[in-house]
């Protein structure tokens, strides 16, 4: 149920954190994996990683706010395996921190491009020869910060919630053709990411107060869903959000 052998897997950010745990997992699993971040000789690094591993690997540079470099990419994928079928939207940004009503029209504009108009290409780009190959499956990197409301990182927040949404509506538009789409939306995962507040004691000791699992996310909880989620265990699932966060969110 959770193979994924010769399946082609492109995951953008996974030079590091969630996107790279998710490209080992996926490749451990059989299938063959593109590496993709704004840095090639970070995306090489990990492709090497992989191979020296012995799974399958390639990498390609790609800012996901460039629709030409969002295109570039698609093109060298199908050019060197000719399919995709999956899909994993995972590279975002958050440059600023503080009240919505301080908030810029650069950086709200900065926020939406990468983490929401990308994925709205690349998804573009992708989906209909997936569908064409017969179908496949996407996953959207949303987070808890789409389900609450938050004093800092408002921007970003709307953001994730737009991908969740984001992922429903593909649901709809790319069933009949067999893609299903989901979203995970992760607690806050020890990662490059989340530094600043994974690094704080004081931060550290609130957020194992309130949750009822009493830790950080590990990269790897997140690409396990994302393994479920690209396989054939998960058939039967589109347009959901799965909530991994230790239970923050419920306690
Ligand atoms: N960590 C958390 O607590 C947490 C919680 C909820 C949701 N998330 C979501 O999980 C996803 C991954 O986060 P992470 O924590 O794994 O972050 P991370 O460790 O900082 O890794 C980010 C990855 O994205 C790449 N990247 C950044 N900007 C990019 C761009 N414009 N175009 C292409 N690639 C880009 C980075 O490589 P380069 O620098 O080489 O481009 C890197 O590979 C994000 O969508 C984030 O919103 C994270």
């Amino acid at each position: 149920m959770f193979d994924v052998k010769g399946k082609v897997a492109l995951i953008t950010g996974s030079s590091r954190g969630i996107g790279k745990a998710s490209a080992f997992q996926l490749a451990r699993s059989g299938a063959r994996i593109v590496v993709s971040s704004r840095k090639q000789d970070a995306c090489d690094a990990v492709a090497e990683e992989i191979r020296a591993a012995g799974g399958e690997a390639i990498a390609k540079a790609c800012h996901v706010g460039s629709h030409q470099q969002l295109r570039d990419l698609v093109e060298h994928v199908h050019g060197q395996w000719g399919r995709i079928d999956i899909l994993v939207c995972n590279a975002a940004t958050n440059p600023v921190y503080g009240p919505l009503s301080t908030l810029s029209d650069d950086a709200f504009t900065k926020v939406m491009t990468v983490n929401v108009q990308s994925t709205i290409w690349l998804s573009n780009l992708v989906l209909p020869r997936m569908a064409a190959n017969g179908g496949g499956a996407v996953i959207m990197m949303s987070s808890i910060a789409g389900l609450r409301g938050t004093g800092v990182i408002g921007a970003y927040g709307m953001s994730k919630a737009a991908e969740a949404a984001l992922a429903r509506n593909l649901a709809v538009e790319w069933g009949p053709k067999g893609i299903r789409v989901n979203a995970i939306a992760p607690g806050i995962v020890r990662t490059d990411f989340a530094r600043e507040l994974v690094e704080s004691p004081e931060r550290r000791a609130q957020m194992e107060q309130r949750t009822p699992l009493r830790r950080f996310g590990e990269v790897e909880d997140i690409a396990g869903i994302v393994h479920f989620l690209a396989s054939p265990a998960s058939a039967y699932i589109t347009g959901q959000v799965i909530v991994a966060d230790g239970g923050e969110t419920i306690s």
